[in-house]
């Protein structure tokens, strides 16, 4: 490998919201909550950021860019970074897009937030999958609207499917206006096949719905995945908003810039943020250098990912066989059902950080719902930390269990 995954970056003292900002988002409920460990002792799986460095080439160009001394208002007035991810999106999707669709937000939730304000008048409904990324609900009770949901089937081996026939039914309510929809899925880490994909666009084409298809997770696939986007099976649809990012892949989010492909020109015309905003020219560096220079890195990525979830199915096999973990085809994160390992703990999180030292997130106050009893593990970090997590998720549960 030409890049070192397996070091341990030191986080603390740079206001990350990984390691300063659990209380208030895992915890909120629990007001100045204690714990039996500082800060410093847990072991951190839950947000979805990673624990690696970004790609060095990543580093080097913001530092280039630093090396410029001015940081004067900016925007976009060439055509690089254009050039730099509708090839991105040719090389790894086999899909492209038009430049003026092409408008920026800082970060999928904002773009959320303000869609969900555009495309849904009052009285009307929004519509999404679940267990579902939190701020799909937030989006939709920011603006006063109703959260549909439709659950999604779970086999057995914990694979979860579309239940077709609630979501047809769900997706014909005359009040429903739009779907969120998450490609791939956070938390399951599905890829959802092209018949799924192709299914779903017959039924939002039928309905006449608008689709915010939420694919942030897009280029954190197993190695042996291929991203779609859904503007690939629906090539002609104007009613679809992609939002895509290199936060996830490339541990960017605090760059907070995304790209949501937007095909409708008076929704284009509509959103307001690319009148009031201008972008920050060190993400614009860092993300068009990631689109640039970032493929071999993201490539040693995944193989790394692929390694820490083989590491973590034998874990859970030997030492919590009853857990039911989902196979990840996407993301860095496990969705993992513990009802039958801790049938009796109401509040997983709770109980994972205070008997293991371990900060994880799960069940329904923070996925929506069809969430209960299942633990979100973020896999994002060195083996030897991923092995320490582990190790104390396995002994807490046998302390409780004995
Ligand atoms: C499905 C999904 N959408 C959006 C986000 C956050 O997007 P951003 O950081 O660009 O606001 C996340 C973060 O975990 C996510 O999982």
């Amino acid at each position: 490998m030409k890049y070192n995954f397996d070091e341990i970056v030191d986080r603390r003292g740079t206001n990350s919201m990984n390691v300063e900002g659990f209380r208030g988002y895992i915890f909120g409920t629990y007001p100045g909550i204690e714990f039996p460990y500082t800060d410093d002792e847990f072991i951190r799986m839950w947000v979805a950021d990673m624990e690696f460095s970004t790609a060095p080439e990543i580093i080097e160009a913001i530092k280039e860019r630093a090396d410029r001394k001015i940081f004067g208002y900016t925007n976009l007035y060439d055509d690089r970074y254009y050039r730099a991810f509708s090839a991105w999106c040719r090389k790894l999707y086999g899909w492209d897009f038009p430049q003026e669709q092409l408008v920026f937000t800082l970060g999928v939730v904002a773009a959320l937030y303000e869609l969900v304000g555009d495309l849904v008048p009052e009285g009307k409904k929004v519509l999404t999958l679940t267990p579902a990324y939190s701020y799909f609900l937030h989006a939709a009770e920011h603006n006063q609207r109703e959260l549909v949901s439709s659950p999604l089937k779970k086999d057995a081996q914990g694979h979860f499917t579309i239940d077709w026939e609630d979501l047809e039914q769900k997706a014909a309510d005359p009040d429903v206006a739009v779907l969120i929809f998450c490609n791939p899925h956070n938390p399951t880490g599905r890829i959802w096949t092209w018949e799924e994909l192709d299914r779903l666009s017959q039924l939002i084409q039928k309905n006449d719905l608008w689709v915010i298809s939420d694919e942030i997770h897009c280029d954190v696939l197993r190695s042996d995945r291929r991203h779609t986007p859904l503007g690939k099976v629906m090539p002609d649809y104007q009613k679809l908003v992609t939002c895509m990012s290199a936060s996830k892949a490339f541990n960017l989010a605090g760059m907070m810039m995304s790209n949501i492909i937007v095909r409708d020109e008076a929704l284009r015309n509509l959103m307001h943020f690319h009148e009031t905003c201008d972008m920050n020219p060190l993400s614009i560096a860092a993300v068009q250098a990631a689109y640039e220079k970032g493929y071999d890195w993201l490539m040693e990525l995944r193989a790394y990912l692929d390694a820490n979830f083989d590491y973590m199915e034998r874990f859970f096999a030997q030492r919590i066989p009853a857990a039911v973990v989902t196979k990840a085809e996407a993301t860095y994160l496990a969705w993992i059902d513990m009802n039958q390992v801790l049938p009796g703990v109401e509040d997983l999180p709770l109980f994972f950080a205070q008997k293991a030292g371990v900060l994880l997130e799960g069940g329904n106050s923070l996925f929506v719902g069809n969430a209960k009893g299942y633990i979100r593990l973020n896999l994002a970090m060195p083996r030897s930390m991923l092995a320490k997590g582990l190790e104390h998720i396995a002994a807490a549960i046998e302390g409780y269990q004995a």
